[in-house]
């Protein structure tokens, strides 16, 4: 039996339904020497920003049961070296799509203009949803209003398209994916990290120099299903499942629930050839399962 792992985001259409999950993975090229970056269905890179960051002061990681925090704070090198020192070294034959970040609405649009047009960069994904800095981020990703508000104005001057990331640091997700997806939103992605906080007793101080930080890893697998599952039954775009994806299994989970691509994150440090382990494994697994395509898998969950 051969099976068919191609799957379509809108207008991109993907060998497979694998991502990296934006700063998990560098700007791809770390990972080189770890598999063939040629064999992903595609590469999200690190939170990219028109200005440099150095990101929040050490420590900023800290390990949890199951998972990780993290306050790294969207640490980049700006949107002009990227584009001309590591956007020209990753392959052709895998999508490039470029996380960004930005304080303002004004500031997302001019970042937008200039990703847009760049050739190779295939789509753009808006990261309403860091928990870890003081201005922008979650802020949009919290308030319906400024999430549509900031999706319709990115999209007014990109042609690329634009998947918006979602923060499960609210009330009603459904909500803010209704919001992004009237706005305009060809592709959303979801979850991206839970607000949480370490404590060190013996030192008396948290375990992040920021306090709080961002929750990743397998704990949160079962919010982030929750999330995608009620998501996908609400929105038509098509949906990229995020949160604790470290095996084909997990992969299979998210798909079933209605997602139409997956990213791999804090996986990577656990394993940095994860990602090309899951490419070898997912269609090995589908033919036990005796799934010829995706599309008979997707969003098939019987309830
Ligand atoms: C160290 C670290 C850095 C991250 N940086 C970003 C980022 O720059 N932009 C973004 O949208 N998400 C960022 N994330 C969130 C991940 O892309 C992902 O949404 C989240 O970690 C959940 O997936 P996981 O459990 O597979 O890691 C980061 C996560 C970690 C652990």
């Amino acid at each position: 039996m051969s099976v068919d792992l191609r799957v379509n985001l809108s207008s991109l259409n993907l060998k497979n339904p694998l991502l990296s999950a934006s700063g998990t993975f560098g700007y791809g090229l770390e990972f080189a020497p770890y598999g063939d970056l040629k064999t992903l269905g595609g590469i999200i890179v690190k939170g990219i920003s028109l200005k440099p960051r150095e990101g929040n002061p050490p420590p900023r990681i800290v390990e949890t049961p199951c998972g990780m925090l993290n306050a790294i704070g969207l640490q980049n090198i700006g949107v002009e070296k990227f584009l001309e020192e590591k956007l020209p070294l990753l392959p052709e034959e895998t999508p490039v799509i470029v996380n960004m970040y930005a304080q303002s609405g004004e500031e997302f649009v001019e970042l937008a203009r200039i990703l847009d047009k760049a050739e190779k960069v295939a789509a753009l994904e808006l990261n309403i949803s860091c928990p870890n800095v003081k201005k922008g981020g979650v802020l949009f990703g919290q308030n319906p209003l400024l999430a549509a508000e900031l999706t319709r104005a990115v999209k007014k001057v990109v042609s690329k398209p634009v998947m918006v990331k979602l923060s499960p640091n609210v009330t009603d997700i459904k909500e803010i994916a209704l919001a992004v997806e009237e706005a305009g939103a060809d592709v959303i992605s979801l979850i991206n990290t839970l607000g949480g906080m370490a404590v060190d007793i013996y030192r008396r101080k948290p375990c992040l120099k920021n306090v709080f930080g961002g929750l990743s890893g397998p704990a949160i697998k079962p919010v982030a299903l929750k999330m995608v599952y009620e998501v996908c039954r609400v929105v038509s775009v098509p949906v990229v499942g995020i949160g604790g994806i470290s095996k084909v299994e997990d992969v299979l989970e998210f798909m079933l629930v209605g997602a139409s691509a997956v990213q791999v994150g804090t996986a990577n440090f656990m394993r940095p050839d994860t990602l090309f382990r899951l490419v070898e494994e997912l269609p090995l697994k589908m033919k036990k399962l005796g799934i010829k395509s995706f599309q008979e898998w997707i969003g098939k969950l019987e309830v």
